[in-house]
């Protein structure tokens, strides 16, 4: 099936690992009359995750499950995602990989956003790499999900300058601010708006 937002709003779920801040912009922006999305679930393979605040907070449900057991988390996390007719799935940080079979279920309707500017540097330290290699760039991708790891089509990237000075910790910082910008704009493309 398409994506398509016809008269009403595609029902989303985000997916987190961790702190939750692109969770938090990818909120703000669902709140506005201009977004396509709006966001029904937050689906967490921790239970620690600083960003399952923004659930309480925006009052959003959210969902924890085991991935020690990923067959059966997988499964579980199909049922809620048909359960709230969810249509697009936005991967925010989300540290664990999607079987094949998972993705299948999704096609085409799973987006990443990942923090080099792919193809270089996919999976992970990708900061560390960049600064390691020298490089005067790097930045974010935002792209849609195939079973091959970071490697699906890419809607838009942002390059960020690397200075002599960053640490990865420092140009982290700064690409983050990026990814808040370019998961929106992102989203908005793919929905020719
Ligand atoms: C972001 O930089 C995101 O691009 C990255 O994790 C960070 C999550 O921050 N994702 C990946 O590395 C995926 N492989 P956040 O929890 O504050 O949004």
């Amino acid at each position: 099936m398409a994506l398509s937002t016809g008269s009403k709003k595609i029902k989303t779920a985000v997916f987190i690992t961790g702190t939750g801040s692109n969770l938090k912009s990818l909120i703000k922006f669902s709140k506005l009359k201009k977004s396509p999305i709006s966001i029904k679930i937050i689906i967490s393979n921790n239970p620690k995750a600083k960003g399952l605040r923004f659930g309480k907070i925006y009052k959003i449900k959210k969902k924890i499950f085991n991935f020690k057991k990923k067959t059966t988390a997988e499964k579980e996390i199909l049922f809620e995602l048909k359960k709230n007719k969810i249509n697009l799935i936005c991967l925010a940080g989300f540290m664990k990989i999607l079987s094949k079979n998972f993705i299948h279920n999704f096609n085409g309707k799973i987006m990443n956003i990942h923090p080099s500017l792919l193809p270089k540097y996919k999976g992970l330290k990708t900061h560390e790499r960049a600064i390691k290699n020298k490089d005067k760039y790097s930045g974010c991708s935002v792209h849609f999900v195939n079973s091959k790891l970071d490697s699906g089509k890419i809607i838009l990237k942002k390059k960020v300058r690397i200075n002599k000075k960053d640490t990865p910790q420092t140009l982290a910082k700064k690409i983050l601010v990026q990814e808040h910008k370019l998961y929106p704009k992102a989203i908005l493309k793919i929905f020719n708006l």
